[in-house]
């Protein structure tokens, strides 16, 4: 095996969120592919920084939270905190995850922007704008929608189109409207800052930065289209790009620029170092020099939608501000289910945490993503009969297998510890290792489903061992037991090689094995030294489930359609809570209804004359006139509230209170019932 290469040191990030939205299973394809490279990294002894961060900005938002009746602070906070169930839930183990609104990033994105403002690259301009007339304000360009400028695209937003994947102005688009009230947007001026992208500096460096040979080839020849001017000559190559937004705006002030805000793309990069920087704040390291250091990678992972972003806005901003430039950019594809493409806002029909909460195994999904990623911009299907197979077949069938087959023996027959390992089965353990390199070099280059093939091709290897040396069969024959502790103990060497090579995909798994194998946290390294005979494992404890289809039909189910809206019962919400002690406040007692008769003047009232067995009698005045003649009442019991304080009424003193029921809304339900008790109750009697 080749030496292990000098650490390295990497600072790696996934796109920031919007955060109006929680995390849909395209979000967390693209964290697990992020945090499998991350991982693998980590296995090879590199030291990786994994960031992530909501990005809070933007108009949108604002709008939402608007919407919502909230602050935009509390708006995205809330959001915020919705995040760590999915993160943990799909082991995904980011270092620290922050947002482009906190302090670090309002600081970096305003020093940035002044940085890029001494190279001479801001610029100001009055434009003309689109103002929704309706509602009185500069439309926000996801806001505008209308007709792609580039190929014609309709109902495309005002900044991008999502069939092309141009960038442009709103006011580029054809045939606008307002999407906030339909209304056609009027024109208006207003002076903005802009980004000289066109300045030749930039032009210059983008066209080294992006066609250098780092970025993936489509992705470079997606770029060379954004250069290329259009067939009349007319095309600007790259244009300025505006970076402000009036107010009102959800984001960070531009300098010295009074109702001037960033664009929320501005910010939302940044919000990269920001979150690193919070990051090293934290554990008490210095970002400065950490970023000053040309040895530090810098690597974002981005879906395809927002490659303009990342491969032209952002590399010039790092690179004139006098920053470190990304080292690469990693761009891939949607994710389909059954071939159906997601909503970005809506997701697709994978709710992550229904997989969760059904009690799936997250490492079911790592497994299944990552077998079907590559380096490509492709996108990935998740098709249900597919996820099924490839569980249950490969991974369980394949490689639990493995160790299910053999541990037992171990155990049993030979202590729990290895033996020695003959010619044939150090053959197959040298295949194994031989492929590292290979395996390894996949996991680096992204080519995820490649590598997972490799490697159960390795474990189809390794079973067909097992079916030539048949353990089970070794075991009921006399005089075999050296075989059987060798072909066994091969298994077991076998299968740690195998769990090194799937580590960064089934993390958790992983750390199952190391315990089984009574070994500490295995890296890529540790392919090449075996346990070797001696090394006592623990007791096999079975490792993974297969998938049951019928948890696919349940997570695919749509949610039942909502109850409708719940009333409370009786017509009115129930009271605070109250402890005992308060309830025992009020003294009930039966009492029996010796007299009633009307109330002269009153409709409502009847005056009630109520024995509750003091000796006396007491005047009680109830508002049930309208449910009950006198005579329905006289010589029936009922319950008082003995120590209410007496009352001075119109008609005389009242000296308790009977009890009664009554609808919430007693318009809407009339009925007034007063009670009852049960026969046997007499008068005096508390009611407890
Ligand atoms: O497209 C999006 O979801 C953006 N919120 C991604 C921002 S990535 C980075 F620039 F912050
Ligand atoms: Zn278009």
């Amino acid at each position: 095996m080749s030496a292990t290469p000098a650490p390295r040191q990497l600072f790696v990030t996934t796109a920031l969120p919007y955060a109006n939205g929680n995390f849909h299973i395209g979000h967390i394809m693209e964290y697990i592919q992020a945090d499998i490279w991350v991982r693998f990294q980590r296995m090879q002894g590199h030291q990786v920084h994994f960031v992530g961060a909501d990005d809070a900005h933007g108009a949108p938002i604002m709008i939402a939270a608007e919407k919502a009746g909230k602050t935009p602070q509390q708006f995205v906070g809330e959001i915020s905190a919705g995040r760590k169930p999915y993160l943990d839930g799909f082991h995904v183990a980011f270092d620290n995850w922050s947002s482009t609104d906190s302090p670090e990033n309002h600081e970096l994105a305003q020093q940035i922007y002044r940085d890029l403002k001494a190279a001479g690259l801001i610029t100001t301009r009055t434009i003309e704008q689109f103002f929704d007339p309706e509602k009185s304000m500069f439309l926000p360009d996801r806001f505008i929608k209308g007709e792609c400028p580039k190929c014609g695209a309709k109902d495309q937003y005002g900044d991008s189109c999502e069939v092309c994947g141009a960038v442009y102005a709103p006011t580029e688009l054809k045939n606008p409207y307002s999407a906030l009230s339909g209304a056609t947007p009027v024109r208006k001026t207003s002076e903005h800052f802009f980004f000289q992208l066109s300045d030749p500096r930039c032009v210059a460096f983008l066209q080294q930065w992006t066609q250098d040979g780092k970025l993936q080839p489509e992705v470079a020849n997606k770029i060379r289209e954004w250069f290329t001017k259009d067939e009349d000559g007319q095309g600007q190559g790259l244009s300025d790009w505006d970076i402000s937004r009036d107010a009102p705006y959800f984001g960070i002030e531009i300098p010295d620029a009074p109702g001037k805000f960033f664009y929320v793309w501005l910010d939302a990069p940044v919000g990269y170092l920001a979150s690193l920087k919070n990051y090293f704040g934290r554990i008490g390291k210095d970002y400065e020099a950490f970023m000053a250091d040309p040895q530090v990678e810098q690597y974002h992972f981005i879906g395809k939608d927002i490659t303009y972003f990342h491969t032209l806005f952002w590399p010039a901003m790092l690179h004139f501000s006098g920053r470190k430039t990304p080292t690469n950019v990693f761009v891939h594809g949607f994710i389909t289910v059954s071939g159906e493409k997601m909503s970005k806002s809506r997701g697709t029909g994978i709710d992550p945490l229904k997989y969760l909460a059904l009690g799936m195994n997250p490492e079911w999904l790592r497994y299944y993503i990552a077998a079907k990623l590559n380096s490509r911009v492709e996108d990935v299907d998740f098709n249900p009969e597919d996820f099924v197979a490839r569980v249950n077949s490969d991974l369980v069938g394949k490689y639990i297998n493995i160790a299910s087959r053999a541990a037992g023996f171990i155990a049993k027959r030979f202590g729990g510890q290895l033996g020695e390992i003959s010619a044939d089965g150090d053959a197959l353990l040298e295949h194994l290792r031989q492929a590292f390199p290979a395996i390894a070099e996949l996991y680096a280059e992204r080519e995820y489903g490649k590598a997972l093939r490799e490697t159960m091709l390795l474990a189809d290897r390794v079973n067909e061992y097992v079916d030539q040396n048949k353990p089970w069969e070794l075991a009921k024959q006399a005089g075999m037991d050296t075989r059987l502790h060798d072909v066994c103990s091969t298994c077991i060497e076998a299968f740690r090689l195998l769990s090194i090579l799937l580590k960064p995909v089934l993390p958790a798994l992983a750390a199952q094995v190391e315990a089984f194998l009574k070994v500490g946290p295995l890296a890529f390294a540790d392919g090449e030294q075996a346990l070797g005979k001696g090394h006592a494992i623990g007791a096999y404890q079975h490792l993974m489930q297969r998938v049951d289809a019928k948890l696919l039909d349940a997570l695919f189910e749509p949610p039942a359609a909502a109850e409708p809206e719940q009333a409370p019962p009786g017509g009115e919400e129930l009271a605070e809570t109250i402890s005992i002690d308060d309830f025992a406040k009020v003294d009930l007692r039966i009492a029996q209804i010796v007299n009633c008769e009307p109330v002269e003047g009153s409709t409502k009232l009847l005056r009630l004359t109520l024995d509750m067995g003091e000796g006396r009698t007491r005047n009680v005045f109830s508002g049930i006139a309208s449910a009950y003649q006198p005579a329905d009442l006289v010589g029936k019991l009922t319950v008082m509230v003995a120590n209410l304080a007496p009352r001075k009424m119109k008609f005389g003193v009242s000296e308790g209170m009977v009890l009664a029921a009554s609808h919430g809304d007693e318009k809407a339900n009339p009925g007034l019932y007063v009670l009852e008790p049960w026969p046997g109750a007499q008068p005096g009697m508390r009611v407890r």
